[in-house]
């Protein structure tokens, strides 16, 4: 996509995308600052052209340590870009290991981050209705930011509450309320999110498609059928607290309050070493409300070391309004269409990662920006990218899968899940130094979905697939 913008920031790297349009990572040319860019098409979002103002003027009311900072937006014609702070950790979701988890550990201390984010929302009286591991991203330290608030609305205004009535959000993380039309409470519904993202975190699975009585997985939760899957993955001071958090009535459900004094959610954090997982587990912080999440009582992520690059790279953030950023159009002008700033095409990503003074780091054959973002979904091939792709087309098709080229390096898969829902990746092929790396990225489906395939396709691919680590997440 062609995107008209401004001079000294380039576009260097796709995050994400979604129906609204896409994230984009820009970094300044000279001071390498790096923001994201969620770019959003107004003529893709048509039907409700409010969405993405309403979006903004909430995002803007918020500062806290586990919210997505925004940082300001222009608008260029049909096109709005929102300037966000980059969070190189990516998603939650690449930390959940499919039908594994991650260390109970690091669970606690993701929660209690998520939890204070809320807090903080719920104080404003903000929710956000669609918190899941995709919208909940992680810096260079690993500390949790609550991200995308296009769904987000306010409930409580002058201490008045509203109830809500719109069903919104993604129905494995709805609450049962929701799907019962007519007016429910918005803090018992993000709430009951929180608990199905505690259950995927310590489980690596999602406990129901969603939380009505025609689904047999929720009627047996309700039944407390606890020696089922997930539940049986659960130790017992975690899945204490599920059963308040996912208590079917918003009224008898766990308030924060409530959360706030539990005995697993305030228990001292385990050091590393002594829980299973051992050396792998990292610290957490200890419990109690709005003291979580001190970021340095927190270790650097075991595996993938923080290179001092990295580091430089993504703990560079802009301050707002410092002058030379995107969005600083005047005299605070951000929300007025831009003005007398001069355009300049993006550099394109694949110019970017061919380009000689970003690769060669020593001992490493990846690119500054491919450190950047920590996924688990690529790997290097031992093939060149024709016989790369043979080996993937050729993989695919026999699995059963959808199989499209979109362009010269992309192609787009699509099957349907184990809950019978549609699931669509794209998959890039790119040159890194001499050798491919393909890079698998989720359009549509569940995220947790989307790695179990992933995985398949590369047991699949067998020794086509080079031992070269990227990243791997904690398991
Ligand atoms: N994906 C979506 N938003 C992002 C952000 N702010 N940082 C990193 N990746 C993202």
């Amino acid at each position: 996509m062609a995107v008209p913008f401004v001079e000294d920031w380039d576009l260097v790297q796709t995050l994400g995308e979604g129906a609204y349009g896409e994230v984009q990572l820009a970094v300044n040319r000279r001071t390498e600052e790096a923001v994201a860019v969620k770019i959003v098409d107004m003529k893709r979002a048509a039907e409700c052209p409010d969405d993405v103002r309403k979006e903004i003027c909430i995002h803007k009311m918020l500062s806290h340590e586990h919210v997505v900072r925004f940082y300001g937006h222009r608008r260029e014609g049909a096109t709005h870009y929102l300037f966000l702070e980059y969070c190189s950790g990516g998603e939650l979701f690449d930390r959940i290991e499919p039908d594994v988890g991650m260390p109970e550990a690091e669970a606690q201390r993701f929660f209690q981050q998520l939890i204070a984010g809320v807090v903080y929302l719920h104080g404003l009286g903000i929710t956000h209705r669609d918190l899941k591991p995709e919208n909940l991203l992680l810096d260079e330290r690993d500390n949790l930011k609550i991200s995308d608030f296009g769904l987000a609305t306010v409930f409580k205004h002058n201490g008045r509450e509203r109830r809500l009535s719109r069903m919104c959000g993604t129905l494995p993380y709805v609450a049962p309320e929701l799907l019962r039309r007519g007016p429910f409470r918005a803090e018992p519904a993000d709430l009951w999110a929180c608990g199905i993202v505690l259950t995927a975190m310590l489980a690596g699975e999602l406990p129901w498609d969603q939380p009505s009585d025609a689904c047999q997985e929720y009627s047996d939760w309700k039944e407390r059928k606890t020696y089922l899957p997930p539940w049986k993955k659960i130790d017992s001071a975690p899945l204490a607290l599920l059963r308040k958090m996912l208590a079917e009535s918003p009224a008898a459900r766990a308030t924060v309050a409530d959360v706030a004094q539990d005995r697993w959610y305030c228990r001292p954090a385990r050091r590393p070493g002594r829980e299973a997982g051992g050396k792998r587990a990292r610290a957490a912080s200890p419990g109690g409300l709005g003291k979580q999440a001190r970021s340095h009582a927190h270790l650097p992520p075991a595996e993938g070391p923080l290179s001092e690059e990295q580091t430089s790279y993504s703990t560079s953030q802009p301050e707002p309004g410092t002058g030379g950023a995107p969005w600083d159009s005047g005299a605070g002008g951000s929300e007025r269409p831009a003005r007398g700033i001069s355009f300049s095409q993006p550099a394109r990503p694949e110019h970017m990662l061919l380009n000689s003074q970003l690769l060669g780091t020593p001992g490493s054959s990846q690119s500054p920006w491919q450190r950047l973002v920590k996924r688990m979904t690529r790997f290097f091939t031992k093939l060149d990218a024709a016989c790369s792709y043979r080996a993937l087309k050729e993989v695919c098709e026999r699995m059963g899968y959808g199989w499209k080229r979109s362009c010269t390096n992309q192609v787009t898969i699509s099957t349907t899940d184990r809950r019978n829902n549609q699931l669509v990746f794209k998959v890039n092929l790119l040159q890194m130094e001499s050798r491919i790396l393909v890079d698998f990225r989720l359009s549509k489906g569940d995220g947790l979905e989307f790695k179990r395939h992933f995985l398949k396709i590369k047991g699949e691919l067998g020794d086509v697939v080079s031992a070269h680590r990227l990243w791997l997440p904690p398991s």
